[in-house]
């Protein structure tokens, strides 16, 4: 495993498991997981988003639980794992608060210029107060729109309440009727929520099916004023494209926390002034990242013991 967080080393180390630890930052192949595995005899691995975990490792004799220090998990094959016999787990809930808190500020630094301001003003570029400079869009009373409406999707809606919006969404499933009710979110098809909505954020896990769900035809319906925010993952982005509407202004602005070949970004969005770019820290706090780390590890010993995992991805595994 990679480092996790305190208290997660000492509930491993109180439970008496022996740990493989992995280099920080050095990123692991299938192989080199299967070949530690294998070495040392592992049980289980503590694994994050950036480990791939295919049919190569989930095949390895002895391999009994792989737990997630993530809410995703579109790193792991999880038809593989219970092919295999293999329990998969993660950690929602513990993250939903912090990575609303973060969607809103991408939400709130595209459309306000934020961090454009910042290099403006760290390139000694701010001379004279002026009623032109860096105009950028409210947040304040303006309509929002919710790709995916699951646990962080509605944390955000809570907090655009308090911001005065009207709010949009799109899901498979629709919210309870209280639910819709209290937050007064309105049901709506993928194309009349980026032709009406002003904030366009995407709270879908990565499937086949949300696979490129924002490309060139999806961002030509949205607003020029419109700003599209992506906390979910990066392949539900196509990249080129949302580029390309950036350049061409046909959208105002973009916060994105996750990149469609992670860790590369597309060059051109580099190049850009209307995109806020951050490095996937949107569950990026103390008190989070702590937290996910004793849950992944609880997951872990729970599988270990032969009881029921809490947040247990495929459950016909125990069938
Ligand atoms: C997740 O949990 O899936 C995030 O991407 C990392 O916190």
């Amino acid at each position: 495993m990679h480092p996790i967080l305190d208290p997660g080393p000492a509930l491993l180390a109180e439970a008496g498991c022996e740990v493989f630890p992995h280099p920080d930052g050095d990123p692991l192949t299938e192989e080199a997981i299967r070949r530690q595995v294998q070495e040392h005899g592992c049980q289980g691995i503590v694994s994050q988003v950036m480990d791939p975990l295919g049919e190569l490792v989930l095949s390895t004799p002895g391999l009994r639980i792989v737990s997630n220090v993530a809410v995703g998990f579109d790193n792991i094959d999880v038809a593989a794992a219970t092919r295999h016999g293999v329990m998969a787990t993660h950690t929602p809930g513990v993250l939903t608060d912090t990575t609303a808190d973060f969607a809103f500020a991408l939400m709130m630094a595209a459309a306000r210029r934020v961090a454009e301001g910042d290099r403006y003003m760290r390139a000694g570029r701010f001379r004279s107060w002026a009623i032109d400079m860096l105009l950028g869009h409210d947040v304040w009373g303006a309509t929002l729109g919710l790709v995916g409406v699951g646990r962080i999707g509605g944390a955000v809606a809570r907090r655009a309440r308090g911001f005065a919006m009207r709010i949009l969404y799109t899901d498979s499933v629709p919210l309870p009727p209280d639910l819709e009710h209290e937050l007064e979110a309105t049901r709506v098809d993928l194309d009349t929520l980026l032709a009406e909505a002003d904030f366009v954020s995407l709270h879908v896990p990565l499937t086949p099916e949300t696979r490129h769900l924002i490309g060139a035809d999806q961002l030509a319906r949205m607003k020029p004023t419109a700003v599209l925010v992506n906390t979910s993952r990066g392949p539900v982005v196509d990249e080129a494209a949302l580029a390309g509407a950036l350049r061409a202004g046909s959208i105002f602005g973009a916060g994105l926390d996750v990149y469609e070949n992670e860790p590369a970004v597309h060059p051109d969005l580099l190049e850009l002034e209307n995109v806020v770019l951050a490095p996937h820290i949107a569950s990026g706090s103390v008190r989070t990242r702590s937290e996910m780390s004793a849950l992944a590890v609880r997951n872990l010993l729970a599988g270990l013991r032969g009881e029921r995992p809490p947040n247990l991805i495929n459950p016909e595994v125990l069938a």
